[in-house]
């Protein structure tokens, strides 16, 4: 099973594009606009970034869509559709599914490397601080810091288009496990249509970890 599939689980569309070439994938001409004035390493990822959704869409029956960002950057994936995209250096993803599925879904890639010591304190308490440093005492060639930050981006971007509105760090508590897989709790006393609790999965390989959350159907 590929890396990216690990993380995600089966059921939703995946598309991957591995390395730094640009896409032959053309953007749409709205899809082009948004991203024009960027310089160009911003370009590629997002011209990455589409082509895997253009994929993934297309998979799902749906053709020449121009997914466009919304006002927090979001992509607007048609009706009865949700998605997300990541991108790092070497790889960009993008996965779809039906609504009718999964409310919401979120991935996020990142370089598989320690997270730098000054972003560190932001993103984790004290709790979470010491989970990791039980799970590196056990495997310290895996970085538990880096897919902690990665497990609460993907959370953000499943939970934003349902929510629309801003998650900070502190306001979910994440619990990795050496199984692959991971606990998200959500500090809040109302997050719905959001779970309160829920699962995703991580998975580490060819230089990056990915983490994901397919948040489970009605
Ligand atoms: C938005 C954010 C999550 C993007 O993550 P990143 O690691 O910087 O970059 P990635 O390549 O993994 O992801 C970028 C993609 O996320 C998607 N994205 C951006 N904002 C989004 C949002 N509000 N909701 C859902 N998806 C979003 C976009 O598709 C974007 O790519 P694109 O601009 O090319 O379309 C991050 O920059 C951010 O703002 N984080 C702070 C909020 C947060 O994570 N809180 C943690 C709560 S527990």
């Amino acid at each position: 099973m590929g890396l990216v599939r690990r993380a995600v689980g089966p059921g939703p569309a995946i598309h991957a594009l591995w390395g730094a070439a640009t896409p032959s994938s053309p953007l749409t001409p709205a899809e082009a606009r948004v991203i024009a004035a960027a310089v160009p390493s911003r370009r590629r990822e997002f011209t990455a970034g589409r082509a895997c959704a253009r994929a993934a869409l297309e998979e799902l029956g749906h053709h020449g869509w121009s997914l466009l960002p919304g006002p927090r950057r979001e992509p607007l994936w048609p009706d009865g559709v949700v998605g997300s995209i990541s991108h790092c250096p070497g790889l960009a993803v993008a996965v779809a599914a039906r609504s009718v599925d999964t409310p919401a879904i979120g991935i996020d890639v990142e370089i598989d490397a320690p997270l730098p010591a000054n972003v560190v304190g932001s993103v984790m308490d004290a709790g979470e601080t010491q989970a990791i440093e039980r799970l590196a005492a056990r495997d310290a060639a895996t970085p538990w810091g880096r897919l902690l930050f990665s497990a609460k981006e993907s959370v953000y971007k499943a939970w934003y288009p349902l929510r629309h509105e801003w998650l900070g760090f502190e306001e979910a508590g994440i619990e990795l496990r050496a199984d692959g897989t991971f606990l998200a709790r959500i500090r809040r006393a109302d997050t719905a249509p959001f779970p309160q609790v829920v699962s995703g999965r991580w998975a580490r390989g060819n230089g990056v970890v990915v983490t994901a959350l397919v948040l489970p159907g009605r």
